[in-house]
């Protein structure tokens, strides 16, 4: 059986920057172009690819930042140049990290029919005076709404 291997995805760009966050993430005033990061995915998925065995890819992982501004398509076009190069398996994990800010029931619908069957919400607390503390944009309300967008779409969903 080919050796099996993971592809992490990374997303740099959020909303506004935590005061906390040690993450390589950052705030644009312009909307980032999606078509020109999809096509800078997959120019680094081609040069890794000779670098490769025949490998099988048994996770694949939207991180950020925060992936959920990502618009499906873009996750979409992503996942067909990973499947372009290498065997994804039946059972793979494909993962998206979300913010509750950015958590829309269409768009997740969306991740769901592009191949996401996990995602990873950033919750914080639950208690608005700390996640304002935190700088967080969301209420706790808000995030408590977005657990119940991320249970509907996704059976494997966790928070962090
Ligand atoms: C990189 S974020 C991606 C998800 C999304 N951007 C969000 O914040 O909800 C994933 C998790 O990393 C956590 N995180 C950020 N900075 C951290 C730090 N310095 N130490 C530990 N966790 C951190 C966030 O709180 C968040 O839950
Ligand atoms: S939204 Fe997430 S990735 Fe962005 S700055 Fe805050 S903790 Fe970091």
């Amino acid at each position: 059986m080919a050796e099996a291997f993971g592809v992490y995805v990374h997303w740099p760009f959020c909303l506004a920057k935590c005061p906390y966050c040690d993450f390589n993430s950052h705030v644009r005033h312009e909307k980032p172009d999606e078509a020109r990061y999809a096509r800078a995915i997959a120019q680094e998925l081609a040069y890794v690819k000779p670098r490769t065995q025949a490998r099988e890819v048994t996770s694949i992982f939207f991180g950020g930042g925060t992936p959920s501004l990502m618009q499906p398509a873009t996750v979409q076009s992503v996942l067909d140049e990973i499947a372009r190069h290498w065997t994804i398996s039946k059972d793979a994990e494909i993962t998206l990290e979300a913010n509750p800010t950015s958590v829309e029931a269409e768009r997740f619908r969306g991740y769901r029919a592009a191949g996401v069957n996990r995602v990873s919400l950033g919750v914080q607390a639950l208690d608005d005076a700390s996640l304002k503390s935190l700088g967080r944009m969301h209420t706790a309300q808000e995030a408590l709404a977005a657990v119940e967008v991320a249970r509907e779409n996704f059976p494997g969903f966790h928070s962090t």
